[in-house]
């Protein structure tokens, strides 16, 4: 048995909402035959956006997506996708699925998502192929008052007198990669030069510099001390991790029990990457300024069972194994809020990591999905620190986390072990636990089980009370929030 030590006095601090961050990218079919079946629709929508998928998408508090990238960000000309005559372009991924953007979905429509579904916004700005008074535009745009500028009176002809609200801007995508291709010391130097521009039209907003790819400390250590030695406009260090990139973890749905440790292990290393970037941060004094956003993280399997006609680029089946490397990586953004203020899974729909699976008339919820909605009840609420007993071996080992809101505890749980079940106690130190909660459990007999739209429900969630004074049993491969 692993007792769960729950230290109430050890407050960790408060877990940002945006950590439950979503990402909505112009690829394949995230946002068109995802989420935009376009107003003309057979399939029901509101305003063009897929009704299913709004209303299921507002039922786990989004509270904040990232668009239009990305990769994609870096080829964006915002002035495509607003007012009439939308011009079509070939977009970042042509080369990869031959498809081309309509720009039928821009910044009006993106911001009307955000509304309806009570997210923030997260604008990528492109740092590559456009200039910075381009961008400069694009924020006079959207945020300048009503009847001010010219562009604020463009936005209001184009329906939208008030200005939006948009509190985050990325400054450039992956610039070690696609971005660019650029060095550290030009990504920095470049970042100083666009957002002095960008500040001028807002200095209230937030702006985030591209941080490092997985284990690539090196981009960290080039790019922050130039960062540092700026004008400290930068908010928040972006990171990307996707945790079987590289590497042996198998088919998306065919892996083995290895396969299925292997990714577990890769998993948890977010917690590694975490603790390096921001020992960085801290060594340059920034830690009180610029805070990490992880904001693409999740699988990208190496191979992807065919999904559907598997049209869309990037698409992938997620299992209750993807369920549990949410769980993990939830718990260990938890466990780290005094330093994450942001993270965004990529993708919501119809792309890697998704919550969501669209197609046609069809809109289905993945085993993620569920994790999310077991743990939203985190979002804003105090992390306190855990400790698990005899937990070091990561294949039987439990992921933890908890939290405290209103007087009540959340504690989320998953149990590594693909063929064991776990025999758990909780103990609160400083806190005597009540007799009664409410226990949620995601698990399944078989741990390849995932969600398709001839069977929806093939992966969801079950409810019960229970005794947090008593024993509980974690199946393998099960997800446990606890709630009292
Ligand atoms: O999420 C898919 C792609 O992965 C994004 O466009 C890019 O930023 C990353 O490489």
């Amino acid at each position: 048995m692993k007792t769960i030590y729950l230290i109430y006095p050890k407050k960790i601090g408060t877990i940002a909402p945006e950590i439950y961050g979503h990402f909505t990218e112009h690829i394949g079919g995230v946002i068109y035959d995802g989420l935009w079946v376009g107003k003309d629709s057979s399939i029901p929508n509101i305003n063009g956006f897929r009704k299913e998928l709004i209303e299921k998408l507002k039922a786990i508090n989004p509270p904040v997506i990232r668009w239009p990238g990305g990769c994609f960000a870096e080829g964006y000309d915002w002035r495509d996708g607003i007012g009439e005559n939308r011009p079509t372009r070939p977009y970042w991924w042509t080369p990869d699925d031959g498809r081309y953007e309509s720009n039928e979905v821009g910044t009006h429509e993106f911001m009307e998502l955000c509304e309806m579904t009570g997210a923030k916004a997260y604008f990528a700005a492109n740092l590559t192929s456009v200039s910075p008074l381009h961008i400069r535009n694009w924020m006079d745009y959207c945020l300048s008052p009503k009847g001010t500028t010219t562009l604020a009176k463009e936005r209001e002809k184009n329906g939208h007198p008030e200005p939006f609200e948009i509190p985050y801007w990325g400054v450039g995508n992956e610039n070690w990669g696609d971005g660019g291709n650029m060095r550290p010391e030009t990504y920095a130097d470049e970042f100083r030069r666009y957002v002095s521009v960008m500040n001028n039209i807002d200095s209230k907003v937030d702006f985030f510099a591209c941080g490092s790819n997985s284990f690539e400390y090196e981009w960290t250590h080039g790019v922050v001390p130039i960062l540092a030695s700026s004008l400290k406009y930068v908010n928040g260090y972006s990171m990307h991790y996707y945790c079987c990139f590289e590497g042996s973890c198998g088919d998306a749905v065919d892996f083995t029990v290895d396969e299925w440790d292997k990714l577990m292990v890769r998993a948890n290393r977010m917690e590694e990457i975490i603790e390096r970037n921001w020992n960085i941060i801290c060594s340059h004094a920034m830690q009180e300024y610029c805070k990490l956003v992880v904001d693409e993280w999740g699988c990208w399997h190496a191979k992807r069972a065919k999904l559907g006609a598997n049209k869309h680029l990037l698409e992938q089946q997620s299992t209750m194994r993807d369920a549990m490397v949410t769980a993990i990586t939830l718990n260990i953004f938890n466990r780290h809020c005094d330093k994450v203020k942001m993270a965004n899974v990529a993708q919501l729909v119809n792309n890697l990591h998704a919550l969501f699976l669209a197609e046609g008339e069809h809109c289905i919820t993945t085993p993620t999905y569920h994790v999310f909605d077991m743990y939203k009840g985190h979002q804003g609420a105090e992390a306190i620190d855990v400790c698990v007993s005899e937990n070091d071996d990561v294949a039987t080992s439990l992921s933890v986390s908890a939290s405290c809101k209103d007087g009540k505890t959340l504690v989320t749980i998953g149990n590594l072990s693909a063929t064991e079940d776990a025999v758990i106690s909780l103990n609160g130190t400083g806190m005597e636990l009540p007799s009664k909660g409410v226990m949620y459990l995601l698990a399944h007999e078989d741990i390849h089980a995932h969600n398709t739209f001839e069977n929806p429900d093939t992966v969801v969630p079950t409810m019960k009370e229970f005794n947090p004074r008593k024993s509980i049993v974690i199946p393998k491969a099960g997800i446990v929030t606890l709630q009292f």
